[in-house]
């Protein structure tokens, strides 16, 4: 089955190609010219409906593509100490298209400024589905904390900062394969998959 992924954020493409191998995965931005959509929900659930529904319509107008799934990705990391911030807006926290390292950087210097060295956070992963049928969405999280300084080369956005409970390193420093099998996205696409095989 095709699977179209509604994002064409590099780092999350490049893990749910890792995670779905039995699917054939492709961004959207592979098929038609990128465009912008306006992530106005105010839960990751609602983002993900916005994206996956935006692509299957700008796609269904091609008849080749009629037939599509595609699927997107909300996510975002929630800092204990900062009341739950970024959330929703990870994507934007230093500004409106912000680079995940001026994100990283504002976020570092945001828990520095709360006056701790770490906090208890999770990030969050909402998938939509959007089939020409139905509709679906799963949730996956994971646990840890942020330290107020950015360690390793690995993962990216928030992962230099990220230290998943029950490790002393942060995800950027740990095996892909460990983020493989903690992450929240992990999480989310192993219910989304069990949805996509009943399609
Ligand atoms: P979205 O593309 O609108 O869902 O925005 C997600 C935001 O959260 C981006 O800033 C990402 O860098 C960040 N984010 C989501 N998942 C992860 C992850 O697994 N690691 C690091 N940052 C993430």
């Amino acid at each position: 089955m095709k699977l179209i992924l509604a994002t064409s954020n590099k780092g999350k493409v490049k893990e749910i190609k890792a995670l779905c191998k039995d699917f054939e995965v492709i961004a959207y931005s592979e098929l038609i010219e990128e465009f912008e959509i306006i992530e106005d929900a105010d839960s990751f659930k609602g983002n993900a409906l916005i994206k996956a529904r935006a692509v299957f319509k700008a796609l269904s107008q091609k008849n080749e593509y009629k037939d599509v799934v595609v699927l997107a990705d909300d996510s975002g990391i929630s800092v204990d100490v900062l009341g739950g911030a970024p959330g929703i807006y990870s994507a934007r926290y230093a500004s409106k298209g912000a680079s995940d390292k001026d994100n990283l950087n504002k976020l570092i210097d945001d828990v520095k400024k709360s006056g701790v060295k770490s906090s208890p956070a999770h990030y969050t992963a909402a998938i939509a589905i959007v089939t020409p049928k139905y509709e679906y969405s799963v949730h996956g999280w994971m646990y840890g904390d942020v330290i107020a300084e950015a360690r390793g080369n690995g993962g990216f956005g928030y992962d230099p900062m990220f230290i998943p409970l029950g490790y002393d390193k942060t995800l950027a420093e740990l095996d892909d394969e460990i983020k493989k099998s903690l992450s929240h996205r992990a999480k989310a696409l192993s219910l989304a998959k069990i949805i996509l095989q009943t399609l």
